[in-house]
């Protein structure tokens, strides 16, 4: 999986490479890789954004500057990219992700993720740049920038090596194997705290009864 970043602050992911599944993702061969888009913008000093047309609070981001990054990294015009792969937009009125969604773009061999700042993006750049509208949740952040790393996280940890255990992403909540319901609850030493024990068949090593209780928990919880 190769996933490229568009955006104004490219520093914001250092610490999310630093962690481990991150990292243990890219000596696998996954590839993060970041634009600036000031980097890219025609305009003088730098300018990245705008005013919105009508007025209104907050800036917008331009979809010249946005076509010249697109344009300077894959050397294709952005609208025939789109057709080639996956151009995600991180926005909040966008498809909120989901464990099936996350499936879906795991299975992709590559994708771009455009981050917007400020008021967000100038409209054309959504309706004619991206495949997609990406939203971690009905709320507003400051930036594309948080949810590109969750959108991130929740793929790499799917791509296979990426954790220690090769069936820890397997059986974890809303997974198909939990038939899209939360995990169940887990437990470790010691077995009993404060007067709270561990549920018994934990302790039994009995492997049936405990895959039983498990998913009968999962169904509970869902
Ligand atoms: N940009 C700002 N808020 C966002 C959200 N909730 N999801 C995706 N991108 C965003």
């Amino acid at each position: 999986m190769r996933i490229d970043i568009f955006t104004l602050f490219p520093e914001a992911f250092e610490w999310f490479e630093s962690q481990r599944h991150v990292g243990n993702a890219l000596r696998a061969g996954h590839r993060l890789a970041y634009v600036n888009y000031r980097e890219h913008t025609p305009l003088s000093g730098g300018q990245v954004d705008d005013t919105p047309f009508g007025g209104g609070a907050g800036m917008v981001l331009r979809v010249d500057v946005v076509e010249a990054a697109l344009r300077g990294h894959y050397g294709a015009d952005p609208v025939q990219l789109r057709r080639e792969r996956r151009v995600l937009a991180l926005t909040p009125g966008g498809r909120v992700l989901d464990d099936e969604f996350v499936d879906e773009l795991a299975q992709e061999p590559a994708l771009t993720l455009l981050c917007g700042r400020y008021e967000g993006f100038d409209e054309r750049i959504l309706e004619h740049f991206a495949s997609d509208r990406v939203s971690i949740g009905r709320y507003v952040l400051a930036g594309g920038e948080l949810p590109a790393m969750v959108l991130c996280d929740a793929i790499l940890r799917k791509q296979p090596g990426a954790l220690g255990h090769a069936d820890s992403a397997a059986e974890e909540s809303f997974s198909r194997a939990l038939e899209g319901a939360p995990e169940y609850p887990h437990y470790t030493r010691p077995a009993e705290y404060r007067g709270w024990p561990v549920p018994e068949v934990l302790l039994s090593g009995h492997h049936a009864n405990i895959r039983e209780w498990r998913l009968e928990q999962s169904r509970r919880r869902a």
